[in-house]
Protein backbone atom coordinates (compact mmCIF):
# COMPACT_ATOMS: atom_id res chain seq x y z
CA UNK A 1 0.00 0.00 0.00
CA UNK A 2 1.80 3.94 -0.94
CA UNK A 3 1.83 6.40 1.51
CA UNK A 4 0.28 9.31 -0.01
CA UNK A 5 2.10 12.28 1.31
CA UNK A 6 2.68 16.29 0.83
CA UNK A 7 6.15 17.21 1.37
CA UNK A 8 6.43 20.52 2.65
CA UNK A 9 9.72 22.08 2.84
CA UNK A 10 12.45 24.88 2.31
CA UNK A 11 15.63 23.18 0.24
CA UNK A 12 18.04 23.28 1.85
CA UNK A 13 20.81 20.57 0.88
CA UNK A 14 19.31 17.69 3.21
CA UNK A 15 15.22 18.53 1.91
CA UNK A 16 16.68 17.59 -1.25
CA UNK A 17 17.63 14.54 -0.35
CA UNK A 18 14.50 13.70 1.10
CA UNK A 19 12.75 15.14 -2.18
CA UNK A 20 14.57 12.01 -3.99
CA UNK A 21 13.83 9.92 -1.13
CA UNK A 22 9.97 10.57 -1.85
CA UNK A 23 9.45 10.82 -5.05
CA UNK A 24 11.68 7.68 -6.03
CA UNK A 25 10.65 4.99 -2.88
CA UNK A 26 7.99 2.62 -4.03
CA UNK A 27 5.45 2.97 -1.00
CA UNK A 28 5.44 6.68 -1.27
CA UNK A 29 2.85 8.50 -3.50
CA UNK A 30 4.13 11.91 -3.49
CA UNK A 31 1.23 14.17 -4.25
CA UNK A 32 2.95 17.38 -3.95
CA UNK A 33 5.69 19.39 -2.72
CA UNK A 34 5.10 22.55 -1.63
CA UNK A 35 7.85 25.09 -0.25
CA UNK A 36 8.61 27.66 2.94
CA UNK A 37 10.75 29.60 3.53
CA UNK A 38 13.57 28.28 6.15
CA UNK A 39 16.53 27.73 5.21
CA UNK A 40 17.05 30.69 2.55
CA UNK A 41 13.99 33.37 1.46
CA UNK A 42 11.06 31.23 -0.04
CA UNK A 43 11.73 32.37 -3.56
CA UNK A 44 15.48 30.49 -3.57
CA UNK A 45 13.93 27.24 -1.40
CA UNK A 46 11.19 27.14 -4.13
CA UNK A 47 13.85 27.43 -7.28
CA UNK A 48 16.01 24.97 -5.58
CA UNK A 49 12.74 22.46 -5.31
CA UNK A 50 12.37 23.03 -8.96
CA UNK A 51 16.20 22.18 -9.76
CA UNK A 52 16.10 19.22 -7.94
CA UNK A 53 12.84 17.87 -9.37
CA UNK A 54 13.93 19.24 -12.79
CA UNK A 55 17.40 17.66 -12.61
CA UNK A 56 16.26 13.70 -10.94
CA UNK A 57 13.61 14.21 -13.93
CA UNK A 58 10.82 14.66 -11.52
CA UNK A 59 7.86 15.98 -13.47
CA UNK A 60 4.62 15.16 -12.48
CA UNK A 61 4.52 16.29 -8.89
CA UNK A 62 3.10 20.18 -8.66
CA UNK A 63 5.56 22.12 -6.83
CA UNK A 64 3.96 25.11 -5.41
CA UNK A 65 5.39 27.91 -3.19
CA UNK A 66 4.14 28.44 -0.38
CA UNK A 67 4.41 31.62 2.66
CA UNK A 68 7.50 34.49 2.58
CA UNK A 69 8.10 34.54 6.07
CA UNK A 70 6.52 33.49 9.92
CA UNK A 71 2.73 34.06 11.25
CA UNK A 72 4.43 36.71 13.84
CA UNK A 73 8.18 37.10 13.64
CA UNK A 74 10.73 38.13 10.62
CA UNK A 75 12.07 35.64 8.87
CA UNK A 76 15.05 34.13 9.66
CA UNK A 77 17.42 31.74 7.31
CA UNK A 78 20.60 29.15 7.56
CA UNK A 79 22.69 30.74 4.90
CA UNK A 80 26.05 29.95 7.24
CA UNK A 81 24.45 26.09 6.02
CA UNK A 82 23.43 25.93 3.28
CA UNK A 83 24.54 28.99 1.46
CA UNK A 84 23.39 32.40 -0.18
CA UNK A 85 21.26 29.79 -2.68
CA UNK A 86 19.69 27.59 -0.31
CA UNK A 87 21.49 24.76 -2.17
CA UNK A 88 25.33 26.08 -2.50
CA UNK A 89 27.55 23.55 -4.01
CA UNK A 90 27.44 21.69 -6.81
CA UNK A 91 26.72 23.63 -10.02
CA UNK A 92 22.90 22.29 -10.57
CA UNK A 93 21.21 23.32 -14.21
CA UNK A 94 18.27 25.93 -14.86
CA UNK A 95 14.86 23.85 -14.10
CA UNK A 96 12.73 23.16 -17.10
CA UNK A 97 9.69 22.24 -14.77
CA UNK A 98 6.93 25.23 -14.38
CA UNK A 99 5.96 26.14 -10.80
CA UNK A 100 2.18 25.61 -10.21
CA UNK A 101 -0.24 28.38 -10.03
CA UNK A 102 -2.12 27.73 -6.71
CA UNK A 103 -0.25 28.94 -3.84
CA UNK A 104 0.91 26.15 -1.06
CA UNK A 105 -1.36 27.18 1.32
CA UNK A 106 -4.15 26.64 -1.12
CA UNK A 107 -2.73 23.53 -2.85
CA UNK A 108 -2.36 21.93 0.25
CA UNK A 109 -6.44 22.94 1.43
CA UNK A 110 -7.61 22.01 -2.20
CA UNK A 111 -5.86 18.36 -2.15
CA UNK A 112 -6.69 17.72 1.87
CA UNK A 113 -10.51 18.49 1.51
CA UNK A 114 -11.22 16.64 -1.59
CA UNK A 115 -8.87 13.56 -0.26
CA UNK A 116 -10.29 10.49 1.86
CA UNK A 117 -8.44 11.37 4.53
CA UNK A 118 -5.28 9.29 3.73
CA UNK A 119 -2.43 11.90 3.19
CA UNK A 120 0.22 12.41 5.60
CA UNK A 121 1.99 15.41 5.77
CA UNK A 122 5.94 15.44 5.82
CA UNK A 123 7.11 19.18 6.95
CA UNK A 124 11.01 19.29 6.60
CA UNK A 125 10.82 22.86 7.40
CA UNK A 126 9.19 25.38 9.52
CA UNK A 127 5.66 25.02 10.14
CA UNK A 128 4.00 28.48 8.72
CA UNK A 129 2.36 26.68 5.55
CA UNK A 130 0.36 23.98 7.55
CA UNK A 131 -0.10 26.57 10.25
CA UNK A 132 -1.61 28.93 8.24
CA UNK A 133 -3.36 26.31 5.93
CA UNK A 134 -5.51 25.05 9.31
CA UNK A 135 -6.42 28.60 10.04
CA UNK A 136 -7.59 29.36 6.82
CA UNK A 137 -9.21 26.24 6.78
CA UNK A 138 -10.16 24.24 9.61
CA UNK A 139 -12.06 21.79 7.89
CA UNK A 140 -8.79 20.06 6.56
CA UNK A 141 -7.70 18.98 10.06
CA UNK A 142 -9.96 15.80 10.50
CA UNK A 143 -8.58 15.02 6.64
CA UNK A 144 -5.20 15.03 7.77
CA UNK A 145 -3.80 11.13 8.20
CA UNK A 146 -1.01 12.03 10.55
CA UNK A 147 2.19 14.71 10.51
CA UNK A 148 5.45 13.01 9.83
CA UNK A 149 7.98 15.94 10.76
CA UNK A 150 11.55 16.87 11.06
CA UNK A 151 11.79 19.35 14.06
CA UNK A 152 12.39 19.84 17.28
CA UNK A 153 14.83 18.29 20.40
CA UNK A 154 14.09 16.59 22.82
CA UNK A 155 17.84 18.37 24.42
CA UNK A 156 20.16 20.76 23.08
CA UNK A 157 18.86 23.04 20.04
CA UNK A 158 21.01 23.42 16.97
CA UNK A 159 20.15 27.49 15.93
CA UNK A 160 19.77 28.28 20.61
CA UNK A 161 20.64 25.82 22.72
CA UNK A 162 16.98 25.60 23.43
CA UNK A 163 15.66 25.77 19.97
CA UNK A 164 15.60 23.02 16.69
CA UNK A 165 15.94 25.38 13.51
CA UNK A 166 12.74 24.32 11.81
CA UNK A 167 10.46 24.87 15.34
CA UNK A 168 12.72 28.38 16.26
CA UNK A 169 11.93 30.34 13.12
CA UNK A 170 7.94 29.68 13.68
CA UNK A 171 7.06 28.54 17.04
CA UNK A 172 3.91 30.36 17.01
CA UNK A 173 3.03 27.97 13.37
CA UNK A 174 4.63 24.99 15.16
CA UNK A 175 2.11 25.06 18.52
CA UNK A 176 -0.47 25.77 15.96
CA UNK A 177 0.65 21.82 14.42
CA UNK A 178 1.34 20.34 17.39
CA UNK A 179 -1.96 21.51 19.05
CA UNK A 180 -3.93 20.01 15.76
CA UNK A 181 -4.50 16.68 17.49
CA UNK A 182 -4.11 14.41 14.70
CA UNK A 183 -1.41 11.99 15.06
CA UNK A 184 1.99 13.29 14.69
CA UNK A 185 5.50 11.75 14.66
CA UNK A 186 8.67 14.06 15.59
CA UNK A 187 11.72 13.36 14.18
CA UNK A 188 14.08 15.60 16.38
CA UNK A 189 17.69 16.04 16.40
CA UNK A 190 18.23 13.00 18.78
CA UNK A 191 17.52 10.94 16.11
CA UNK A 192 18.69 13.23 12.96
CA UNK A 193 22.25 13.37 14.36
CA UNK A 194 22.63 9.66 13.85
CA UNK A 195 21.83 10.09 10.40
CA UNK A 196 25.32 10.94 9.37
CA UNK A 197 26.61 10.90 5.73
CA UNK A 198 30.02 9.79 6.29
CA UNK A 199 32.56 9.56 3.43
CA UNK A 200 31.74 6.66 3.19
CA UNK A 201 28.42 7.13 2.78
CA UNK A 202 28.98 9.63 -0.05
CA UNK A 203 31.70 7.15 -1.52
CA UNK A 204 28.92 4.73 -1.77
CA UNK A 205 26.76 6.91 -3.75
CA UNK A 206 29.67 8.15 -5.61
CA UNK A 207 30.57 4.62 -6.72
CA UNK A 208 27.28 4.10 -8.89
CA UNK A 209 28.17 6.67 -10.80
CA UNK A 210 24.90 7.82 -11.72
CA UNK A 211 23.84 11.18 -12.45
CA UNK A 212 21.01 11.48 -9.18
CA UNK A 213 23.23 9.84 -6.86
CA UNK A 214 26.22 11.68 -8.14
CA UNK A 215 24.25 15.10 -7.41
CA UNK A 216 23.07 13.65 -3.80
CA UNK A 217 26.82 13.40 -3.25
CA UNK A 218 28.09 16.42 -4.17
CA UNK A 219 25.05 18.52 -2.21
CA UNK A 220 26.77 16.12 0.82
CA UNK A 221 30.49 17.18 0.38
CA UNK A 222 29.33 20.98 0.78
CA UNK A 223 27.01 20.11 3.71
CA UNK A 224 29.68 18.80 5.20
CA UNK A 225 32.04 21.73 4.73
CA UNK A 226 29.74 23.82 6.72
CA UNK A 227 28.54 21.32 9.19
CA UNK A 228 31.90 20.81 10.46
CA UNK A 229 32.84 24.93 10.02
CA UNK A 230 29.64 25.79 11.95
CA UNK A 231 29.04 22.92 14.58
CA UNK A 232 32.60 20.86 14.22
CA UNK A 233 30.30 17.75 13.03
CA UNK A 234 32.74 15.34 11.35
CA UNK A 235 30.35 14.85 9.05
CA UNK A 236 26.94 16.30 8.16
CA UNK A 237 23.24 14.87 9.81
CA UNK A 238 20.92 14.74 6.85
CA UNK A 239 17.78 15.59 8.47
CA UNK A 240 15.38 15.59 7.06
CA UNK A 241 15.12 12.33 4.86
CA UNK A 242 14.76 11.08 8.24
CA UNK A 243 10.93 12.07 8.34
CA UNK A 244 10.03 10.19 5.00
CA UNK A 245 12.07 7.56 6.24
CA UNK A 246 9.60 7.11 9.09
CA UNK A 247 6.87 7.07 6.72
CA UNK A 248 7.99 4.48 4.46
CA UNK A 249 8.86 2.29 7.80
CA UNK A 250 7.65 3.60 11.30
CA UNK A 251 10.16 0.93 13.14
CA UNK A 252 13.12 2.89 11.27
CA UNK A 253 12.94 4.61 14.32
CA UNK A 254 12.34 4.18 17.92
CA UNK A 255 9.43 6.59 19.53
CA UNK A 256 7.80 6.98 22.50
CA UNK A 257 4.21 9.01 22.92
CA UNK A 258 4.43 11.72 25.01
CA UNK A 259 3.18 15.43 25.66
CA UNK A 260 4.73 18.32 23.41
CA UNK A 261 4.61 21.72 23.93
CA UNK A 262 6.00 24.86 22.29
CA UNK A 263 7.43 27.41 23.88
CA UNK A 264 6.35 30.82 22.21
CA UNK A 265 6.72 33.26 24.94
CA UNK A 266 10.15 33.53 26.41
CA UNK A 267 12.94 34.60 24.47
CA UNK A 268 15.39 32.54 26.18
CA UNK A 269 13.71 29.21 25.40
CA UNK A 270 11.32 30.44 22.46
CA UNK A 271 10.97 27.83 19.63
CA UNK A 272 11.63 24.91 22.39
CA UNK A 273 10.04 21.79 22.13
CA UNK A 274 9.24 20.86 25.51
CA UNK A 275 8.70 16.96 25.59
CA UNK A 276 7.45 15.66 28.67
CA UNK A 277 9.47 12.70 28.78
CA UNK A 278 8.69 11.73 32.54
CA UNK A 279 4.88 12.60 31.97
CA UNK A 280 4.52 14.81 34.80
CA UNK A 281 2.02 17.53 33.10
CA UNK A 282 -1.92 16.42 32.46
CA UNK A 283 -0.96 16.75 28.86
CA UNK A 284 -1.85 13.62 26.75
CA UNK A 285 0.73 12.00 24.93
CA UNK A 286 -0.35 13.40 21.57
CA UNK A 287 3.05 13.34 19.63
CA UNK A 288 5.47 9.91 18.53
CA UNK A 289 8.51 11.38 19.43
CA UNK A 290 12.56 9.64 18.12
CA UNK A 291 14.66 9.44 20.05
CA UNK A 292 17.10 6.82 18.02
CA UNK A 293 17.85 5.61 14.02
CA UNK A 294 18.07 1.99 12.67
CA UNK A 295 21.18 3.65 10.90
CA UNK A 296 22.37 1.17 8.78
CA UNK A 297 18.36 0.28 7.59
CA UNK A 298 18.06 4.36 6.89
CA UNK A 299 21.14 4.55 4.76
CA UNK A 300 20.05 1.02 2.83
CA UNK A 301 16.88 2.81 2.32
CA UNK A 302 18.06 6.11 0.85
CA UNK A 303 20.86 4.60 -0.85
CA UNK A 304 19.02 1.57 -2.40
CA UNK A 305 16.29 4.33 -3.75
CA UNK A 306 18.34 7.17 -5.23
CA UNK A 307 20.60 3.91 -7.24
CA UNK A 308 17.01 3.35 -8.70
CA UNK A 309 16.33 6.59 -9.38
O1 LIG B 1 17.48 21.81 12.09
C1 LIG B 1 17.55 21.10 10.88
C2 LIG B 1 16.42 21.49 9.98
O2 LIG B 1 16.53 22.87 9.66
C3 LIG B 1 16.47 20.77 8.62
O3 LIG B 1 15.17 20.61 8.14
C4 LIG B 1 17.23 21.72 7.75
O4 LIG B 1 16.91 21.58 6.36
C5 LIG B 1 16.72 23.05 8.26
O5 LIG B 1 15.47 23.28 7.62
CA1 LIG C 1 14.61 21.53 5.94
Amino acid sequence: MKHKIILDCDPGHDDAIAILLAARHPQIDLLAITTVAGNQAVEKTTHNALKVCSLANIRTVPIAMGMARPLLRPARHAANIHGLSGMDGPHIPEPDLALSPIHAVDLLIQLLLASAGDITLVPTGPLTNIATAIKQEPAIVPKIKAISLMGGAIGVGNVTSSAEFNIWVDPEAAAIVFNCGRPITMVPLEVTHQALATPAIVARLRAAQQPVATFAADLLVFFAETYQHVFGFAAPPVHDPCAVAAVIDPTIIQAKHMPVAIETVSELTAGRTVCDLYGTSSQPPQVRVGYALAVERFWEMVISTLLNS
